[in-house]
């Protein structure tokens, strides 16, 4: 059975729509969610797409991935900035791992420009807006298809 891409989005991301619109957009995470389905279905790709407000789920869906995924994109979102436990879970996935954040983090305050997730993800997208949730799935795609001919 082939493994799932899983798609983890960290806290406040379940209010896209009503959270800082000029910053995030007016898309829903359903309708993100929906995109990144369909974008999946044309590489043949499984997606299970994910959200929580809370560290430890996140930390525990990680370990589901260490043997369960093929791939793991995370839009931690502030814990991107605080979470050593994050960091941690992720160094134990032998997956490609693709860091993605909706704003450019690198354009906006001092603190948003240090990432613990950094350290562990293969390949890190921001700035692109919810856009870059399919895009993050394309790339996911090529890195998988890249490590199975290696
Ligand atoms: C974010 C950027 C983070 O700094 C912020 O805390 C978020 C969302 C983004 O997608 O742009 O919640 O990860």
């Amino acid at each position: 059975m082939t493994k799932p891409v899983l798609i983890l989005n960290g806290p406040n991301l379940n209010m896209l729509g009503v959270r800082e619109p000029a910053i995030y957009g007016s898309t829903t995470l359903a309708d993100i969610e929906a995109t990144c389905r369909e974008r999946a279905a044309t590489h043949g790709l499984d997606i299970s797409f994910r959200q929580s407000n809370i560290e430890g789920e996140i930390v525990g869906w990680i370990h589901e991935a260490i043997d369960g995924a093929a791939g793991i994109i995370i839009n931690p979102a502030a814990y991107t900035h605080t979470s050593v436990a994050i960091l941690d879970a992720l160094k134990m996935a032998n997956c490609p791992i693709i860091e993605l954040h909706i704003s450019n983090v690198h354009q906006r305050e001092s603190f948003r420009h240090h990432s613990y997730v950094s350290l562990a993800a293969t390949a890190v997208m921001a700035g692109f807006g919810v856009a870059g949730y399919p895009l993050a799935v394309d790339a996911m795609a090529g890195l998988i298809a890249a490590r199975a001919e290696a």
